[in-house]
């Protein structure tokens, strides 16, 4: 294959990556978005394989056919609110690949080249093999804690800040003795002593931060995954893997500031960890002491009654809905209460669920029109008109104490407000918190009613008695 037509091939490859990215950034044209993506992905594969590699080419596609075919089995397996820790093992692979290729750069002294340029190509490969071992460890420690697999308490050991800066000067202080012993021939030593390191410091850093800042770890690993990868492609010269790379390690940063936002909390804080413990801590009474008892029960038959005789019905699903996987039926009583006149709109808060456009991904699949899904920006103004709020499964969203209670750790969240409407209904199995561990001040308004029970069979309740 001649390097004009890799040239076009990679420059087309980038095109369509980025038409992904643009296409991903709205429901109506996310399939789009992944098919240029897919379409991208394989030019760039046959491209390499059969333009660029020469030596081994067999191994290297029984490989990919290995690597293609359990990617495919767990794509299959995996339920939708498994996603992130699934992504989050995903991306140490990518960490892992930056190491060994990094391992395989430096030790390849086959290389002839010699004063600035080798300095240039051992500070890429050290850089490389130290994002890559962060990536790596940090993603495994993501997974084994967004799978439960161990606690997503927050580990706070002392000193830590001092503990993370040593770890850094040491890197450094390895790097500078790694360049100037790779000159001389040597130096693999330094290169493996801050590979540890650099595993260890990912651990740490994960370690530290609390369960309901996991999702916006794993989007900011997203981002050192595509970093790492843009590292590999400098130690490769490989132009498509650079360009790539720092697609992928910008928009998982753009992400990750876009998810900080959402719930106000800064980007350093929670690197720095400590915040939210990932525990839902089911069957508590909720709520300031001694208003416990003034949560007023709903059953369905009257839930179905009120959404009836509405004119103006608003939806806010959250967690408990994707879990319940309620989302169908709850399609199945828009379309009815439509088919009487009501007015139904969606409401979806920026972190509804357990990862960025978790509501969307599923109102979709149960074939909601877009056109009635509404931001809560878009929407929240229009909560005062809203004769019955339906929140589904959803809790730390619509919690007033956001507003309301200064010294609250969700206090300055943005949240949606069906406090501000005629009545809420809310749909939940018992008077538990949500992912931050906060109480949650809703349930107790005059204007709240509770339906308990696993939203799944609430909404089912709901949609029979609304068939009479
Ligand atoms: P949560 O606050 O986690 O509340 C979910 C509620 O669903 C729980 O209180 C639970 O109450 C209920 N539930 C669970 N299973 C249920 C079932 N089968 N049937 C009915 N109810 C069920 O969820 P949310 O309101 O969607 O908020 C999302 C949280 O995740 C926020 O704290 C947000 O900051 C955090 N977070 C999200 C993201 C992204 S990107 N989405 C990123 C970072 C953090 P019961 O146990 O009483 O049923």
């Amino acid at each position: 294959m001649s390097t004009g037509v890799i040239t076009a091939s990679y420059i087309g490859a980038s095109a369509l990556f980025i038409l992904a990215l643009g296409g991903l950034s709205h429901q109506e044209s996310a399939r789009r978005g992944n098919l240029y993506g897919m379409l991208g992905m394989g030019l760039a594969l046959v491209v390499t394989i059969f333009g660029l590699v020469t030596d081994n080419r067999f191994a290297l596609i029984v490989g990919m056919l290995a690597g293609g075919g359990i990617g495919w089995y767990l794509a299959k397996k995996v339920e939708m609110t498994q996603m992130p820790e699934l992504v989050a093992i995903l991306h140490s692979l990518v960490g892992l690949a930056a190491v060994c290729v990094g391992f395989a750069n430096a030790l390849d002294h086959g290389a002839d080249i010699s004063g600035v340029e080798k300095t240039i190509h051992d500070v890429e490969t050290y850089i490389g093999i130290l994002i890559g071992a962060v990536t790596l460890s940090g993603s495994v420690a993501a997974y084994l804690k967004l799978s439960a697999k161990i606690s997503g308490k927050p580990l706070q050991l002392p000193g830590r800040h001092l503990f993370n800066v040593g770890l850094l000067l040491l890197s450094i202080w390895f790097g500078v003795l790694f360049v100037q012993q790779s000159a001389l021939g040597g130096g693999t030593v330094w290169l493996l002593l801050m590979t540890l390191l650099a595993l260890l410091f990912g651990v740490h850093m994960v370690m530290a931060i609390g369960g309901a800042d996991m999702p916006v770890v794993v989007s900011m690993l997203n981002s050192y995954s595509g970093w790492a990868a843009a590292a590999m492609g400098f130690m490769l010269g490989n132009d498509l893997l650079i360009v790539v790379g720092a697609l992928v390690g910008s928009s998982g940063a753009i992400l990750s500031y876009i998810m900080c936002k959402a719930m106000n909390r800064k980007f350093v804080n929670v690197i720095l960890g400590g915040f939210g413990t990932g525990a839902s801590k089911s069957g508590a009474a909720a709520g300031p002491a001694g208003e416990a008892g003034d949560v007023k029960p709903i059953e369905a038959e009257e839930a179905a009654d009120l959404l009836e005789n509405a004119r103006e019905v608003m939806i806010v699903p959250g967690y408990g809905m994707a879990v319940a996987q309620a989302q169908h039926i709850v399609y199945e009583i828009t379309k009815k209460l439509r088919d009487k006149g009501v007015n139904v709109r969606f409401g979806i808060h920026p972190v509804a669920g357990r990862m960025p456009g978790h509501m969307n991904v599923l109102l979709a699949e149960a074939r909601v029109p877009y056109d009635i899904v509404y931001e809560m920006d878009e929407i929240n103004g229009d909560f005062s008109k809203v004769d019955v709020s339906i929140v589904i499964g959803a809790n730390d969203i619509v919690n007033p104490a956001a507003q309301e209670v200064p010294d609250s750790p969700i206090a300055g969240m943005p949240v949606l407000e069906p406090w501000k409407g005629k009545t809420t209904i809310v749909l939940k199995r018992s008077m538990g918190t949500g992912y931050a561990g906060v109480d949650n001040p809703l349930f107790y308004k005059d204007n709240t009613r509770m339906l308990f029970g696993d939203a799944k069979e609430s909404v089912d309740a709901v949609l029979k008695f609304l068939s009479h």
